[in-house]
C-alpha cells in the first residue's frame, strides 16, 4: 500500500523530508501546506501528485493522508499538531517541539490521551555511531560529559529572535542535550549563563544570546556541561565528549572515537541516520510497530524541558530542579 504523506512548511527541511520521501518505495508526498498558497503549490511542483494548501487545516480537509511531517519554525507549533492529533493523524516533528513549556506540554497530553503515533526529529540517535556508543556504554560507568554547539547564526529571520527560536541552545544545542539524555539518562538539575557578546551589535534584530554555558546533574550521580555560541565565523564544531572509568568517547556528526589505555578507535558514522529516520516511523505508521522509533513525542518533551530550564536558569540566575 502506498503511503500518503504530507508536509507542513515549506522551507529547507520540509523540502529535504519531501526529497527524502520521494525516493522511498511505496511513498508518495502528496500534499504541502506553508503561510501561503503560492509557496505551497511551489513546494508540491516538484512531486506528481502533490498539491499546495495555505493552511493545516485546508490540507487535511483536501486530502487523505497517512502521516505528515511538520518542519515549521519552533514559534509555529500548537495548531498543527491539534489539528492532527484531532484526527488521529501520525506526524513526525522537527525539533524544537516549541519556544515554551504550556503548547509542547498541551500537544503532548493530547498525544497521549489519544495513543497516537509520533516521531520527533533528533536525528542523532539514528546514526550507527550513536548507537556503537550505547552498546560500549552499557559495560562502562560514565563520569562526566562536555557538549558544545560552536558556529555561526543561521540566516532565517526567526532564528536570532529568542521569541521566534527560542534562542540557540533550545533551537540548535538540542541535539546535544538530546544524545546526552540518550547515552547518559535523565536531567535532574539545571544551571545557566548566557551572555550576549557580539552578534546583536552586527546584526539587526538579534534578541538571541550569543554565548553560552550550562551545567547538569544528571540522574545518574554523572554531570555534564554544555556550551554554545553561534558567533564564531570559523573553527565551528559539535558534539558530546562523555569521559567514563575507561576513557573517552568522542562524538560527532561524523564519527565515534574511543580512546582507552594505549587504543583509540575510530567508527565512521555510515548511515544517513535522516534516511533511517524516515524508515523506522513509516513503518511504525504501516505496521503499527513503533519499536524503531528512537525518539517519540513523550521522550523530546524531557529534551525541551532540559533546554526550557536552561533559559529560565539563565534568565533568573538560579538553578532549576527538573525532578
Ligand atoms: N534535524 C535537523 O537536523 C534540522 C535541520 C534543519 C532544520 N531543522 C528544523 O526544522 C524546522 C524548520 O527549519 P527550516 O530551516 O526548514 O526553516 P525555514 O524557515 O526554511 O522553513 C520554515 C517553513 O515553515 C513555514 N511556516 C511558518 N509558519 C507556518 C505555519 N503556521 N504553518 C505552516 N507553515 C509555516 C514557513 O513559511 C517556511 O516555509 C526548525 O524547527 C528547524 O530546527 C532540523
Amino acid at each position: 500500500m502506498t503511503l500518503r504523506i504530507g508536509i507542513a512548511g515549506t522551507g529547507w527541511f520540509g523540502r529535504m523530508h519531501a526529497e527524502k520521501l520521494a525516493a522511498m518505495e511505496d511513498i508518495s508526498v502528496s500534499a504541502f501546506c506553508g503561510t501561503s498558497l503560492e509557496k505551497a503549490e511551489t513546494a508540491a511542483k516538484p512531486y506528481r501528485d502533490a498539491r499546495g494548501y495555505d493552511s493545516i487545516e485546508a490540507m487535511l480537509e483536501d486530502s487523505k493522508l497517512d502521516a505528515v511531517y511538520i518542519c515549521t519554525p519552533p514559534f509555529a507549533h500548537g495548531e498543527i499538531e491539534l489539528a492532527l492529533v484531532e484526527r488521529g493523524i501520525p506526524f513526525l516533528v522537527e525539533k524544537p517541539i516549541g519556544v515554551d513549556e504550556a503548547t509542547p506540554n498541551r500537544i503532548r497530553q493530547a498525544v497521549r490521551e489519544k495513543g497516537l503515533l509520533t516521531s520527533v526529529g533528533y536525528h542523532f540517535r539514528y546514526m550507527d555511531s550513536t548507537n556503537h556508543a550505547k552498546e560500549l556504554l552499557a559495560n562502562r560507568t560514565p563520569l562526566m560529559a562536555l557538549g558544545q554547539w560552536m558556529g555561526s547564526m543561521p540566516g532565517v529571520y526567526w532564528w536570532r529572535n529568542m521569541e521566534t527560536s527560542g534562542g540557540q541552545f533550545v533551537e540548535q544545542t538540542t541535539h546535544i542535550v538530546d544524545l546526552m539524555r540518550y547515552l547518559l539518562g535523565d536531567v535532574n538539575e539545571v544551571y545557566a549563563a548566557y551572555g550576549d557578546r557580539y552578534m546583536s551589535s552586527k546584526e539587526e534584530g538579534v534578541t538571541a544570546p550569543d554565548v553560552g554555558t550550562v551545567t547538569m546533574k544528571l540522574a545518574s550521580g554523572a554531570v555534564a556541561t554544555i556550551s554554545n555560541t553561534c558567533a564564531i565565523p570559523a573553527g565551528g564544531s559539535a558534539g558530546l565528549q562523555i569521559y567514563t572509568n575507561t576513557g573517552v568517547l568522542q562524538i560527532t556528526g561524523d564519527a565515534l572515537v574511543d580512546i582507552e589505555t594505549d587504543q583509540k578507535t575510530e567508527y565512521k558514522a555510515s548511515n544517513n541516520p535522516y534516511v533511517r529516520e524516515n524508515e523506522a516511523f513509516l513503518h511504525a505508521v504501516r505496521t503499527g510497530d513503533s519499536s524503531r522509533i528512537l525518539s517519540t513525542y513523550e521522550d523530546a518533551w524531557e529534551t525541551h524541558r532540559v533546554t526550557m530550564a536552561a533559559n529560565e536558569s539563565a534568565r533568573t540566575g538560579l538553578p532549576v530542579k527538573l525532578r
